[in-house]
């Protein structure tokens, strides 16, 4: 048995337990988890937000060493160092057959179960379940990437990070030169931060309520921060494009007000992606007149519009040549036996990500 951080009922407290890992199946890898940042989705999952199905082994933003394939498995090898994802993409349904596998809808996992030593099954958060010594997954969810860097930097890709980074340079596509406008600098709106630097964006906007978001973005690239509470952020990013709006703005909140400010803060013809998580009911009005007069898009972006295979070795390879700081990320490293301290510290909002190192 290995150990992991395993939650047992609605909101019961994360804790330590043995778990049974099976042989891998066909087209299944077993990884051995060098580290796994500490994301809301795993707190959604222990509140019960995700799911009913408990026991949940928590933890989905990791990296670690392929230490035993099923049969067919050819595109990772034991020893491999790997990022996983929770995407792996089927390459047949209609979306994968358009070219946009970004919206396969059948994505896959391991089809065997891990278990408790008493045999309860476990199931993993977002199919991975990596606050774990070992874990299996879909080789499909194992991307090869360099392994002379920061596991601890570099895993946070499988998230939040990629999420951030992938509404600024595959859902915005922002280039060289352009203005690009963030509202809400969490883990993710920094990251799109990040993103808007990588690709070139000469004013980027931070908007945040709170002042040390807005300065930590500073940080990762923003040229300008501005305060909600203190200003219209609509009126400041038109003031900070000489009057114009941003050419593209992403919104990072998941709020209705923050949506309708994204929208009326684009520039002609400006892309607007929300990244933010609506809630079922939520609704926003739009002027048709003003879509029609000013034009631009509204794109909705999930994990970044991420290929795992195509942007994780691309990022990782930005990483190593200076471009995108994965460090600043990492606030703090953690055991195991941190995971629901972890939790606690992610309402201070101080914290951009715990990683926990095996
Ligand atoms: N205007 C601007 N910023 C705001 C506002 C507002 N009205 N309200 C909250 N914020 C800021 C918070 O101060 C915080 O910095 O938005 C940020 C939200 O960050 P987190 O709570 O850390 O969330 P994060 O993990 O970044 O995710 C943001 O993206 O992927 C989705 O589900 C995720 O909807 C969520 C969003
Ligand atoms: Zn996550
Ligand atoms: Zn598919």
């Amino acid at each position: 048995t290995v150990q992991g951080v395993v939650v047992k009922a609605k909101d019961a407290p994360a804790t330590i337990e043995s778990i049974v890992i099976p042989d891998p199946g066909p087209g299944e890898a077993v990884v051995d988890i060098l580290t796994c940042g500490v994301c809301h989705t795993d707190l959604h999952y222990k509140l019960g937000g995700i799911g009913d199905e408990f026991p949940y082994l928590l933890g989905h933003e990791a990296t670690g060493v392929v230490s035993q394939i099923g049969e067919g498995v050819d595109d990772v090898a034991v020893g491999d160092r790997v990022i996983l994802n929770w995407r792996a993409v089927c390459g047949q349904c209609r979306a994968c057959a358009k070219g946009q596998p970004q919206y396969c809808f059948d994505t896959h996992n391991a089809t065997q179960k891990m278990t408790l030593e008493d045999g309860t099954e476990l199931s993993p958060a977002l199919g991975i379940g990596a606050f774990a010594e070992k874990t299996l997954v879909a080789a499909g969810q194992c991307t090869k990437v360099d392994d002379d860097v920061d596991p601890a930097a570099v895993g946070l890709l499988g998230c939040g990070v990629m999420a951030g980074i992938g509404a600024a340079i595959n859902t915005g596509e922002v280039k060289r030169g352009e203005s690009v406008a963030v509202i809400g600098c969490g883990g993710v709106g920094i990251a799109a931060v990040a993103g808007a630097a990588l690709a070139g964006a000469t004013t980027i906007i931070a908007v945040d309520i709170d002042p040390d978001k807005i300065e930590m973005a500073k940080k990762l690239g923003a040229t300008h921060g501005v305060n909600s509470r203190e200003q219209d952020p609509v009126e400041a990013i038109r003031e900070l494009t000489g009057g114009n709006g941003a050419d593209v703005v992403i919104e990072a909140v998941g709020r209705p007000e923050t949506y309708e400010q994204a929208f009326y803060a684009r520039d002609l013809a400006g892309r607007v992606v929300l990244v933010g998580v609506p809630t079922p009911d939520m609704k926003i009005e739009l002027p048709l007149l003003d879509v029609f007069g000013r034009g631009g898009s509204l794109k909705s972006s999930w994990y970044g519009d991420c290929l795992p295979s195509r942007d994780f070795p691309m990022l990782v390879e930005q990483y190593k040549l200076g471009r995108l700081d994965l460090d600043a990320f990492v606030t703090e490293r953690i055991e195991l036996g941190d995971v629901e301290a972890a939790f606690e510290k992610m309402h201070g909002g101080k914290v951009l990500r715990s990683v926990v190192e095996l």
